[in-house]
């Protein structure tokens, strides 16, 4: 008998130019807000500018901060000192999953004042209890996700770096505006490297050993729009509202598909190849995917799992027209689309960021399969990397 949780989703406003709504939004959750960006590309094409405008105009009073990179424990701690004790009634975060995941974080820590790096997940000792402000997230980037999911992800980078959440279902934040129109001047990289982490979040929550038939149907109608628009999203400089719009739709369905349905072994490796060798992260899920998807389905087929090859099936047919009846023979073709699509969106291997075998074994040790359909082992898992070496 099938059975699943489902938490919550943001209330959401998809459509191009809908950012203008924001301060009608923003106002019904106070008059008082703190806006986090990530700065220069936001400030660069006067967007930024823009936002503070119509926030003061629609009689918001606006605090603003920018964060730069994935964000660490320090940064969301000094923005809550900096900012608690000022009234503050809404946080809006405007920028790519670094700063929605800092805007989120620094909602979820206003109210309690203590170190944020106690209530991560692996690192701290305590439980976050789930109280916030209201948070709003408009995404420029088609990525992560975050704009629907109930993690902010952390990191310290370094030898002795991680790379952890701080969760809670109540953190998922309150409104999303998707405006495909801030993703635009989105540069080639960054949409490729970001498009494929949708596109494995998406694969990896439809295969998930939590999946339910509600996010199986999420996860594929994300996975229909990135099939169609990700590689005209990355050809140089797309302009294009339609495709960035169908890229959004995909990240979009990826976040509300991965928070209530986990996520698989890409994602399990990507913290320690994230926080010790410093690979952003739509490039560890790049570089990974397609070598993922060709081991999990090899061993899928060692242990005979007909559901998980047929779910895999599914996906290769979506992508390559093959006939869904030939389960293997989609398999295969699906890998063979996967290898074409990451190296023609030039995703680099993991050596050009300083991995070598032997740091594998910490890889490992610090990584894990989370909701993988067949769990890898450490041979399997290594014989991964090495092929992306
Ligand atoms: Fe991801």
């Amino acid at each position: 008998m099938m059975q699943f949780s489902f938490s919550r989703a943001p209330s959401i406003r998809f459509a191009p130019g809908s950012v203008s709504e924001l301060p009608k939004i923003a106002s019904r959750f106070g008059g008082r807000a703190l806006l986090v960006t990530g700065g220069r590309s936001l400030e660069a094409s006067g967007a930024r500018g823009r936002i503070v405008k119509s926030l003061v105009e629609g009689g918001v009073f606006v605090d603003t901060i920018s964060v730069s990179g994935e964000p660490s424990p320090e940064l969301v701690d000094d923005a809550v000192k900096a900012h608690a004790g000022r009234g503050l009634e809404v946080v809006i975060a405007v920028g790519g999953g670094s700063v929605i995941d800092a805007g989120k974080a620094i909602s979820a820590m206003l109210h309690l004042g203590e170190p944020v790096v106690e209530y991560l997940e692996a690192v701290g000792t305590k439980t976050h209890d789930g109280g916030k402000l209201p948070f709003i997230a408009i995404p420029t980037t088609a990525g992560t996700g975050s704009e629907a999911t109930k993690n902010a992800v952390l990191s310290r980078t370094g030898p002795d770096g991680f790379k952890r959440s701080l969760r809670h279902d109540n953190l998922v934040p309150d409104f999303a505006i998707i405006d495909p129109e801030l993703m635009v001047s989105c540069p080639r990289e960054v949409t490729a490297a970001s498009g494929l982490d949708a596109l494995t979040q998406l694969i990896e929550s439809f295969v998930s050993t939590g999946a339910s038939p509600l996010t199986d149907a999420l996860a594929f109608s994300g996975l229909e729009k990135v099939k169609e628009s990700l590689l005209p999203a990355c050809s140089s400089g797309s302009a294009d509202v339609a495709h960035r719009g169908a890229m959004a739709y995909g990240a979009l369905m990826s976040g509300i598909a991965l928070a209530n349905a986990g996520l698989g072994v890409v994602h399990g490796l990507a913290s320690p190849l994230g926080s010790i060798f410093g690979i952003p992260h739509g490039v560890v899920c790049g570089t990974l995917l397609a070598a993922a998807v060709k081991a999990t389905v090899r061993k899928i087929i060692d242990v005979d799992d007909a559901a998980g090859l047929r779910k895999y099936a599914r996906v290769g047919s979506l992508f390559t027209d093959c006939d869904i009846r030939e389960k293997g023979q989609c398999c295969v073709r699906l890998v063979d689309h996967l290898e074409e699509l990451v190296d023609s969106l030039e995703m680099p291997p993991l050596s050009k960021y300083g991995v070598r075998e032997e740091h594998f074994a910490r890889i490992i040790a610090e990584g894990g399969n989370k909701n993988n359909p067949v769990p890898l082992d450490r041979e399997e898992t290594a014989a991964l990397l090495r092929s992306r070496l």
